[in-house]
């Protein structure tokens, strides 16, 4: 029998949880049989950041990428990699700068969906540029701060076109507010945003065809703000969330990134959903965290094995003629949508893929989270996170989490046989 080989490749920033459990579970799961009978061997390795010929040819075949959205070296590495050697990367290169919220929010108010009303106002501080003085004297109007808060209507957010991790970002409840944040807002190019009055947040994590939707709590601290809730939203509004993900994914080209919206009624409204480097940490997904590890291990292997190839096109007229057609609701643009991103994702193929060649990965992912093998990645995670008066806190309420997602996937699996 013949057999192929697959290198994996992670690039790292300063995480060291969920590659520990990828290469754990990548390992435990073994060889794997493709259709028509192959076998396929696969390998997981850090990738180093050293200088690199153009034309060198890389040693990985799929690459999960975690450090380029702010190391430009390995970004332009990936660039190289996705155009001269067809190294499947989860995230295309290309749209990543749509990391800036910007450009997503364009796509998606394209495409009809309810992104809130939302004005990019011109840099607060002169640019550090020779040319800036000149050009902003003969071109920069001058605008009406107020006027443009007064339309859109308090309170509002202002917040980073390319923002992360709330930097920059603030509720703005009156003038006042509005122009001491505008003031301090410096040399940030700010979007200022109608606040939606929401009665449920929900982040969702996609990895390949899977979508969690998780209720998520932003004022309360980090290890807090996913709060393990099933239901939390109606059936149609739970399908819309799941859609919208997708579309944004599907659109951009997109294989790991989370999307957050704000559900008011049965009105979803995307707000967030460009962070192609999505939070996957052990101690802010908790009970959601092996999920999202066997996700990431399937999707890899699905694409490897199948030859999945990546795709740079975004054929973004296919879903333009969607939005454009008038006579369609938002619900029917949406199917339409979701039928593009089944198709892109191969939906029906993976999921075929994971029932035959996939069969034993649920077993060998809850052996290891339920064994010590999860238990000492907890404590080293929550050693080298918090400080030390915190730690036995935090272990025991990370292991009464990943506790209860054992529990409830034992129960699942013993339903399923
Ligand atoms: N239009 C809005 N209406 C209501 N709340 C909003 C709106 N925009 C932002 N927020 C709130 O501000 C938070 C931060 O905004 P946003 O997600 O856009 O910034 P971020 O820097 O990407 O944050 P993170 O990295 O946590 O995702 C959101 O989680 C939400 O609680
Ligand atoms: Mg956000």
């Amino acid at each position: 029998m013949t057999t192929t080989r697959h290198l994996i490749g992670l690039l790292l920033g300063t995480e060291e949880d969920w590659p520990r459990a990828f290469e754990e579970i990548l390992r435990r799961l073994g060889p794997v049989t493709g259709t028509g009978g192959t076998r396929h061997e696969f390998d997981c390795e850090r990738i180093t950041i050293e200088p690199f010929g153009l034309r060198d040819k890389p040693r990985y075949h799929l690459v999960i990428d975690r450090l380029a959205y702010w190391y430009y070296h390995p970004r332009e590495w990936l660039k190289k990699i996705a155009l001269m050697d067809n190294v499947y990367l989860l995230n295309s290169p290309f749209t990543f700068q749509s990391m800036e919220k910007h450009a997503a929010y364009c796509a998606m108010m394209r495409l009809g969906l309810k992104v809130p009303q939302t004005v990019l106002v011109p840099y607060k501080n002169p640019l550090d540029n020779s040319r800036y003085a000149y050009t902003a004297a003969k071109y920069n109007r001058p605008f009406d701060l107020d006027a443009i808060a007064g339309a859109i209507g308090y309170p509002l957010f202002m917040k980073p076109y390319d923002g992360g991790a709330w930097r920059g970002v603030s509720r703005i409840g009156s003038p006042a507010e509005l122009h001491a944040a505008y003031d301090s807002s410096g040399e940030m190019l700010m979007h200022l945003q109608k606040a939606v009055d929401y009665d449920a947040f929900a982040r969702s994590l996609s990895i390949g065809a899977e979508t969690m939707v998780m209720h998520f709590q932003p004022e309360r601290p980090m290890h807090l703000r996913y709060e393990v809730h099933h239901d939390f939203l109606s059936p149609q509004a739970g399908a819309e969330v799941v859609t919208i993900g997708r579309l944004v994914n599907a659109f951009f080209r997109w294989e790991f990134n989370s999307c957050e919206t704000l559900v008011a009624g049965d009105e979803v409204h995307p707000i967030d959903y460009a962070n192609a480097c999505p939070d996957v940490a052990l101690t802010s997904l908790h009970y959601y965290f092996p999920w999202a590890i066997r996700a990431l291990v399937k999707w890899c292997v699905f694409a490897l094995v199948t030859g999945r190839r990546p795709k740079l096109d975004t054929e973004a007229d296919r879903y333009f003629e969607i939005a454009d057609d008038a006579s369609a609701s938002y619900e029917q643009k949406l199917a339409a949508y979701g039928e593009l991103a089944d198709a892109y994702f191969e939906t029906d193929r993976y999921q075929e893929f994971c029932a035959t060649s996939l069969a034993h990965i649920d077993e060998i992912t809850l052996d290891w989270v339920a064994g010590p093998g999860l238990d000492e990645l907890l404590i080293d995670t929550v050693r080298a996170t918090y400080p030390a008066h915190e730690h036995d806190q935090f272990i025991a309420h990370l292991r009464g989490l990943v506790g209860l997602w054992v529990a409830d996937e034992s129960a699942r699996l013993r339903a399923a046989s």
